[in-house]
C-alpha cells in the first residue's frame, strides 16, 4: 500500500546542516516528498505529537530540546514508506544504531540529558495519520 508517514529532522540535524543530506537520502531511497516545512515546534505541538511520552523521564528534557530550535517538518510518501524510513533511520541510540543508518552514520552520544537522535519517523499507519495530523493538518484527507 501507498503509506504518508510524517519525518523530523530534529533541531541537533537542522543546527548541525544535516537536513539537506536526511532528504538526499530519503529521495535517494525512492520516497517522494509530499511536504517540507522548516519550523518552531511549540508546547502545543510537541504535547500532542508525543503524547505517548508522558510522564517518562526524558519527556521535559525532550521537550526543551525539541523547542531548542528549528526541526525540519516533512512528509513522506511511498509503498511502505514507515518502515522503509524507520530502516533508513536506524536504531533510537545513535551510538549503536547501524553503520549506513542515519542515526549510525550521522549520530553520536553528546552526553545530554535527552538522546539527541536527528530524526523522528512514524511507526505505524496509525501514528502517521495522528502526527500528519498534527504538524499539516491542512493534508489530512
Ligand atoms: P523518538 O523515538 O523520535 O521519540 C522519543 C524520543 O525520546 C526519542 O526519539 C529520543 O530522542 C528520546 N528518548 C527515547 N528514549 C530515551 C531515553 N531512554 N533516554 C533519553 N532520551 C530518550
Amino acid at each position: 500500500d501507498v503509506q504518508r508517514s510524517l519525518v523530523l529532522v530534529k533541531p541537533d540535524g537542522v543546527r548541525r546542516g544535516l537536513s539537506g543530506e536526511i532528504l538526499r537520502r530519503i529521495e535517494a531511497k525512492g520516497y517522494t516528498l509530499v511536504a517540507v516545512e522548516l519550523r518552531e515546534a511549540t508546547q502545543e505541538i510537541l504535547a500532542a505529537h508525543y503524547a505517548e511520552h508522558e510522564g517518562k523521564p526524558f519527556y521535559a528534557p525532550l521537550v526543551e530540546f525539541m523547542l531548542s530550535g528549528p526541526v525540519l517538518a516533512v512528509v513522506i510518501e511511498g509503498q511502505r514508506c514507515i518502515e522503509g524510513f524507520r530502516s533508513l533511520a536506524g536504531a533510537t541510540d545513535p551510538t549503536t544504531a547501524a553503520p549506513g543508518t542515519v542515526r549510525g552514520d550521522l549520530g553520536r552520544d553528546w552526553g545530554l540529558a535527552v538522546q539527541q537522535n536527528l530524526v523522528h519517523g512514524s511507526d505505524s499507519e496509525e501514528s502517521a495519520a495522528r502526527e500528519i495530523g498534527i504538524w499539516f493538518p491542512e493534508l489530512t484527507r
